[in-house]
């Protein structure tokens, strides 16, 4: 399975903070927002990552990011010249996705919680597509997943002015090779964009659309307005610093999964400097060598 990330779009609800500077490379407390839903992607296994940004932030992420092989992966870039829509993903993304299945991750998401690492690795053999939904006060803002009492779900409306339930859909979809043609066939919506909602109503409508329901020890966070970004922050700092543990730590990531050997992992620390993050990588390897001696 490959995996593409969607780190473009033009950020207007953080305006002016996102005039300048990529969305996606802002900091969520420690590190840059893209680490997160990258990092989502390697937990489930994914190495060939293809990123899609804006024109003018693609010389940033190639800085940060470089070609992925510090952390085991593939890393590929590509461009959307304007901010047209979500399903442009699979079009811009067609010859790096080849006969694959694919994965996708919205550059602004955030995911953690217990067993999200064995539901993603679960949906790696997908037939059809496989998406997610989670209860929230809003779902105005997002695509509304509707359910039958069997807890089947039978429409999906994109920012619909009267909700038909609370279940939002959050950035995070995959898919069988069959998206590519799906998203060639979808046509912009009354607000100009190519919603990933019209893919996933094909889905729904060829009886191929799973939707699983996040349970409440899930967390998602889209850090897309001033709010949810200053959540996100405040998330990620209270339960790393309460648990000692990073969230969206990609070396991390990275050996846990076993892309890379230890000589790499303590190779890839230097780049850190002295941060926090660099410590907490030294950490690791200190640990483990401590064990790998008793
Ligand atoms: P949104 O938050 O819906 O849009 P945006 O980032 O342009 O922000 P705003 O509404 O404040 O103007 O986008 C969700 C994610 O998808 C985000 O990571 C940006 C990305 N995106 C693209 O890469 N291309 C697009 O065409 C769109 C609409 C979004």
């Amino acid at each position: 399975m490959k995996g593409i990330i969607l780190a473009g779009g033009s950020g207007t609800r953080l305006y002016p903070i996102t005039i300048a500077v990529s969305k996606q490379l802002l900091p969520v407390y420690d590190k840059p927002m893209i680490y997160y839903p990258l990092s989502v992607l390697m937990l489930a296994g994914i190495k060939d990552i293809l990123f899609i940004t804006t024109p003018h932030d693609q010389d940033a992420f190639k800085k940060l990011l470089g070609d992925g092989s510090h952390v085991g992966c593939n890393f590929e870039y590509a461009v959307q010249e304007e901010p047209k829509g979500l399903a442009e993903a699979f079009t811009i993304g067609q010859k790096f996705i080849g006969n694959d299945k694919v994965a996708l991750v919205l550059g602004d998401n955030i995911f953690h919680g217990n067993g999200l690492g064995s539901l993603i690795r679960s949906k790696i053999d997908i037939d059809g597509a496989s998406i997610f939904a989670y209860p929230v006060k809003d779902p105005k803002r997002y695509g509304v997943v509707e359910f039958d009492t069997n807890k089947k779900a039978v429409s999906i409306e994109e920012k619909p002015e009267k909700p038909k339930s609370k279940y939002a859909v959050p950035g995070l979809y995959f898919y069988d090779n069959r998206v590519v043609e799906f998203a060639k066939q979808v046509e912009p919506s009354a607000r100009g964009e190519k919603e990933i909602s019209t893919i996933n109503q094909m889905y729904l409508a060829a009886g191929k659309l799973e939707v699983g329901v996040m349970t409440r020890g899930m967390s998602w966070f889209d850090t897309g307005t001033v709010e949810s970004l200053d959540d996100a922050t405040e998330f990620i700092r209270v339960l790393q610093n309460r648990q000692s543990t990073m969230i969206g730590c990609i070396e991390e990531v990275a050996w846990e999964r076993g892309f890379i050997t230890k000589e790499k992992f303590a190779a890839a620390i230097s780049r850190y400097g002295k941060s926090k993050y660099g410590d907490y990588l030294k950490i690791i390897v200190n640990d483990y060598n401590a064990g790998a001696e008793g």
